[in-house]
């Protein structure tokens, strides 16, 4: 598969592929547009593509973290899709290792994610606390949430992650209890 910068146009594809890879109803490829302009400005949005169209897609958007001295850009891997008949072929682990690369050449310090310690530990992701990250919400997970250090990133940059607005506005933070 080719891994290359969405380009206008792959809205649609990159939608019902996002959908189809959650299986929920639109809210993940909602959270996509939400997040769209907040990739092109400074982040990115990147798509597996092969002769059958689209089969997967990651965003990298820009977030704060609260460091003592200043606060400091970094970036968050969100979300990550790969369409259902087409997973376990590696899609997904290209995708992680050209984001980790994107986010090298944009300079940041540091990626972050929501996500199994199991599939992202293997691209060099370790829990947020081990640096002395603290996570945006109780909601998730001390194991679940995770950090890949960069060349930029320096050791007082410690402190709480806070995410983009636009993944509150989605409320796409952790995990709610259903029936909230
Ligand atoms: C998670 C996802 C992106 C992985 O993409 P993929 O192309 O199938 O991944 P790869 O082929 O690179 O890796 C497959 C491996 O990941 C493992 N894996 C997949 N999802 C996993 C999960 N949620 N937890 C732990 N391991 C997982 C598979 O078991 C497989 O393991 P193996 O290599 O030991 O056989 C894909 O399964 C997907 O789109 N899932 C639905 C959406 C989702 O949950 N996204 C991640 C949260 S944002």
């Amino acid at each position: 598969v080719l891994i290359r910068a969405e380009q206008p146009g792959d809205e649609a594809a990159v939608a019902d592929l996002v959908t189809a890879a959650f299986g929920d109803r639109g809210e993940v490829a909602a959270l996509v547009v939400a997040l769209r302009p907040l990739a092109r400005g400074g982040g990115a949005s990147l798509v597996a593509e092969d002769a059958g169209g689209v089969v997967g897609h990651t965003m990298l958007t820009r977030s704060v973290l609260d460091a003592p001295p200043r606060l400091v850009d970094v970036l968050v891997l969100s979300p990550l899709a790969v369409r259902p008949d087409r997973q376990g072929e590696g899609i997904g682990g290209t995708l992680v290792r050209r984001t980790l690369e994107e986010a090298t050449r944009l300079g940041s310090p540091a990626v972050f994610l929501e996500g199994s310690p199991v599939y992202y530990g293997r691209f060099g992701f370790v829990a947020g606390g081990e640096h002395g990250f603290r996570k945006p919400s109780l909601r998730i997970p001390d194991a679940g949430f995770q950090v890949a250090l960069l060349p930029a990133y320096e050791r007082w940059m410690t402190g709480t992650l806070v995410y983009a607005h636009e993944f509150w506005d989605a409320d796409a933070v952790g995990l709610r209890e259903p029936g909230g």
